[in-house]
């Protein structure tokens, strides 16, 4: 099944992009997925082809309109694909997300610029509103290519060897332990003895414990919930 991607952007020359190389490229030709770019603009009534306005209340920037982007989204042969509008104002994206859309028949994503959309499109077309972090991009362009991205290396035969899912950063609740390869002493460091005894029980036992710690230490908010949910569940429990 071919993960189908519809993008709905006033800059269509964005993409593929950067999906275009690399492992996301290699499975684009492979028709792993497919990416359709459609115009804004095209849906646009008036003579001057505007999609924005000036923002109801008064203030800085432009909105665009719901009637021209509704337009848009309702020319798009969406087949029960998700619809995602990327928006600073959105749920966060998370890694458990990424693998239910991955999962799924593929998405629809809305690419906002300026100020944002008229908020009556998200209820009229039920749209969910998705940020990928807690700043501010000037478009939703590259937050639909990381999306995308996120989405696209966990399809059957884009990576090389396929994740147990576990051991990856997230999947676990936990960072994901440090690597190291040859060579073995370099600027004077020198790899963990640990991981060249061959004793497969004791690296996996110092990787989860090195996950750890690095996950208390560089993400408190990972770890809470971890712990959390170790307490809440105690089949979970060490
Ligand atoms: N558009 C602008 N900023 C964004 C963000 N942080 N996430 C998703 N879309 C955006």
């Amino acid at each position: 099944m071919t993960f189908a991607a519809t993008v709905l952007t006033l800059y269509p020359e964005m993409f593929p992009g950067p999906l275009g190389v690399s492992l996301a490229g290699r499975a684009l030709r492979e028709e792993r997925w497919s990416l359709d770019a459609v115009q804004i603009r095209e849906f646009a009534t008036d003579k001057h082809r505007s999609v924005d306005d000036t923002p109801a209340g008064g203030g800085a920037g432009m909105v665009l309109r719901a009637d021209v982007v509704a337009a848009a989204l309702d020319s798009v042969e969406g087949q029960g694909r998700p619809v995602l509008a990327m928006t600073p104002r959105g749920a966060p994206l998370t890694q458990a997300r990424v693998r239910e859309l991955a999962a799924g028949p593929g998405v629809t994503l809305l690419c906002g610029r300026f100020e944002g959309f008229d908020q009556r499109l998200f209820e009229a077309r039920a749209i969910e509103e998705v940020s990928i972090g807690d700043y501010v991009l000037s478009g939703g362009e590259m937050a639909a290519l990381v999306l995308l991205d996120a989405c696209i290396r966990l399809l059957p035969g884009v990576m090389g060897a396929p994740t147990s899912g576990v051991e990856e950063s997230f999947e676990s609740g936990l960072l994901e332990y440090p690597h190291y390869t040859r060579p073995y002493e370099w600027e004077g460091r020198t790899i963990p003895e640990v991981l060249r005894s061959g004793d497969h029980a004791k690296i996996a036992a110092w990787r989860l414990r090195q996950a750890e710690i690095d996950t208390r230490l560089r993400r408190p908010d990972l770890w809470e919930r971890h712990e959390g949910a170790r307490v809440r569940s105690p089949s979970g429990a060490r």
